[in-house]
């Protein structure tokens, strides 16, 4: 691997900005419904690698943002994020245990709980973006429609509903690869069309370039995420290894095996560094966080 030590500096920071702009903005757990509120912050708080966020830095300072527009975009990418983890976990979903190193969010309170906090955390995804007034409206609405596009039918929702379709089934390689995209690329899509429209400069071919790293390196995501389910362990990956295999999930393993897998991780990654051809060294933590996201071990 390339020398990464710049890149644990750049996750360490934006893991303590997320972590204390997410503080900021979620209801405190003193205030009535004390119970859903308490949900919200044990789920999206101290947790995860928050990939979603990074990439709305990195992206952002690729095209020259001004750090404090970040905050809201980042922040809203992981609530909808976070959102999708509680409930992809649910029984009448995954069925899983543990998230993040911990209880899933309906074992540490209740399932009806976990589905709230699920339907709370979204909406505030949205409130957050749209009453940020650091943000011009112009650019506060584009940021809105990627979002709704991206978690909605056409995106994370739907990505997830064809995922419980195709369980007990072997879907085609095209339609295994539509499905991640929607499922997961949706999400890490819009996290870097979020922090290049935090800067109204960014250009078209700007703008292009970082969305076919996006939908390159959101395809390689899901792909390392299905190998991790398969060789990784429980406890490093801080959820339960070989849930897809026993729900009997379509996987880029069960379709291809593990070799063809981690070798098409590896060429998107190539093809994800390559669109980043037209950056400086701006874009350093983005082709850093390419690397971490097909090397990564949770
Ligand atoms: C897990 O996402 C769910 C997928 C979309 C594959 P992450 O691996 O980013 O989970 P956290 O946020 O680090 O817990
Ligand atoms: C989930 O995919 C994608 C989401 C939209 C949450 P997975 O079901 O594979 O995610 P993990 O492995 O449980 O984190
Ligand atoms: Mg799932
Ligand atoms: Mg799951
Ligand atoms: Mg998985």
């Amino acid at each position: 691997m390339a020398d990464m030590s710049n890149f644990d500096d750049f996750m360490q920071r934006c893991q303590s900005q997320i972590e204390a702009a997410l503080e900021q903005r979620l209801p405190a757990a003193d205030k009535d419904p004390k119970k859903l509120h308490e949900a919200m912050r044990y789920s999206a708080l101290q947790g995860g690698k928050r990939v979603r966020p990074m990439l709305v830095y990195a992206a952002g300072q690729a095209v020259g943002a001004t750090i404090g527009t970040l905050d809201s975009p980042a922040c809203a990418i992981e609530l909808i994020h976070v959102y999708s983890l509680i409930h992809d976990d649910l029984p009448a979903m995954d069925d899983d245990d543990l998230r993040r190193g911990r209880p899933t969010c309906h074992k540490a309170f209740d399932d009806a709980t976990a589905i709230l906090a699920g339907d709370a955390l979204q909406p505030l995804a949205f409130q957050i973006l749209s009453n940020d007034e650091q943000i011009p409206d112009s650019t506060r609405i584009r940021m809105i429609q990627v979002l709704t596009q991206a978690s909605g039918s056409m995106g994370m929702a739907g990505g997830q509903a064809i995922d419980l379709e195709s369980e007990g089934q072997q879907l085609t390689l095209p339609a295994l690869e539509r499905m991640h995209a929607r499922k997961t690329g949706a999400l890490i899509l819009a996290s870097l069309q979020l922090g290049a429209l935090s800067n109204p400069q960014t250009s078209d071919p700007q703008l292009n370039a970082l969305e076919t790293y996006g939908k390159h390196i959101g395809l390689a995501f899901q792909i390392k995420d299905d190998i991790l389910d398969e060789t990784g362990d429980t406890e490093t990956l801080g959820k339960p290894q070989g849930s897809d295999r026993q729900r009997n999930k379509s996987t880029f393993i069960s379709l291809c095996g593990l070799e063809a897998s981690q070798q098409r991780a590896d060429d998107l990654l190539q093809q994800a560094l390559d669109a980043l051809e037209i950056f400086d060294e701006k874009a350093g933590p983005l082709r850093q966080l390419a690397q971490y996201i097909v090397q990564r071990d949770y």
